[in-house]
């Protein structure tokens, strides 16, 4: 049987997705035929998101509402559900990270950390949930780093909340399978966006860094992760359930080589 990897007729909400890697995965779930509604929480980006959606001949439905706040959370997808139709597709990617050291970080601002990148899954997740069980059905994508494995300095609160996004990913992943909801996650490696644009020069030594550490010898293109997304959205998928794709270039497949080493 030929696979099918189409989403036309299905709803895909993706938080956070006003830039960066939320807009160039949400960009793949509409190129596929997803109806797609993107989440934000300021609203100049939101105007600037949806012209570069339409840009692209993609119709965007734009929600603004703060993914951490349970209430809003609620609200907004009644709203969705009622002005677009039932969520199938939900990616969880809204995210931040602060860089700290541990020994001067402020506790307050690591449960800022926790609460968008674990928390807000969580919420998000639960309530779109129970429409899918409704229709018993539904895809959710939890957007996890390569720091739900690996440590690496000033960034505690940031591995400890995407360690922990891993886990809630095999665990609704476990309670849901039997309403056919597929829970899943990807890991991104180190993406060329424009927070990274400063030190993607050569020379840099972060640069220098991550094109050694890397097997496939690059930053991630963000468009190296719609093919990802289109399959753990797609009927592709759904015997695939609690696994996280690293898309990462290898960098989780390797212990790296010495600078210089070919
Ligand atoms: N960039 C990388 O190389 C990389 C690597 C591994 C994993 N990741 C993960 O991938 C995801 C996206 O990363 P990114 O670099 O593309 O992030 P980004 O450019 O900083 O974009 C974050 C998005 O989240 C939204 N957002 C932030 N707080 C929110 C809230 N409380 N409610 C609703 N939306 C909120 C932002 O909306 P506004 O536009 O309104 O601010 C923005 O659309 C994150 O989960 C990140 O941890 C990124």
């Amino acid at each position: 049987m030929k696979p099918n990897f189409e989403l036309a007729g299905k709803v895909a909400l993706v938080t956070g997705a006003t830039h960066g890697l939320g807009m160039a995965m949400a960009k793949a779930l509409a190129h596929q035929g997803a109806t797609l509604v993107v989440n934000g929480h300021t609203p100049e980006k939101m105007i600037a998101a949806l012209e570069s959606y339409a840009a692209e001949g993609i119709t965007a439905h734009g929600y603004l509402f703060d993914v951490s706040d349970a209430k809003a959370v609620n609200e907004a997808i009644d709203k969705i559900e009622k002005e677009v139709g039932d969520i199938h597709i939900l990616v969880n990617n809204a995210g931040m990270i602060k860089r700290v050291p541990a020994l001067e970080m402020d506790p307050e601002e690591f449960r800022q950390v926790v609460d968008l990148d674990l928390v807000s899954p969580f919420i998000v997740s639960q309530r779109v949930a129970k429409t899918m069980v409704k229709n018993q059905q539904g895809k959710i994508i939890n957007i996890c780093s390569m720091m739900s494995e690996l440590g690496r300095n000033t960034v505690s609160a940031y591995a400890a909340a995407k360690g922990g996004l891993k886990m809630l990913t095999r665990n609704l992943a476990t309670e849901w399978a039997k309403y056919n909801i597929q829970v899943n996650g990807i890991g991104p490696g180190y993406f060329a966006t424009e927070q990274t644009a400063p030190i993607r020069v050569d020379g840099h030594p972060f640069n220098d860094f991550i094109v050694n550490r890397t097997p496939a010898g690059r930053w991630g293109d963000p468009d190296d992760l719609g093919g990802t997304v289109v399959f753990l959205a797609s009927e592709a998928s759904n015997f695939v359930n609690g696994q996280i794709i690293y898309v990462d270039g290898g960098i989780l497949a390797t212990i790296g080589k010495p600078a210089g080493e070919k």
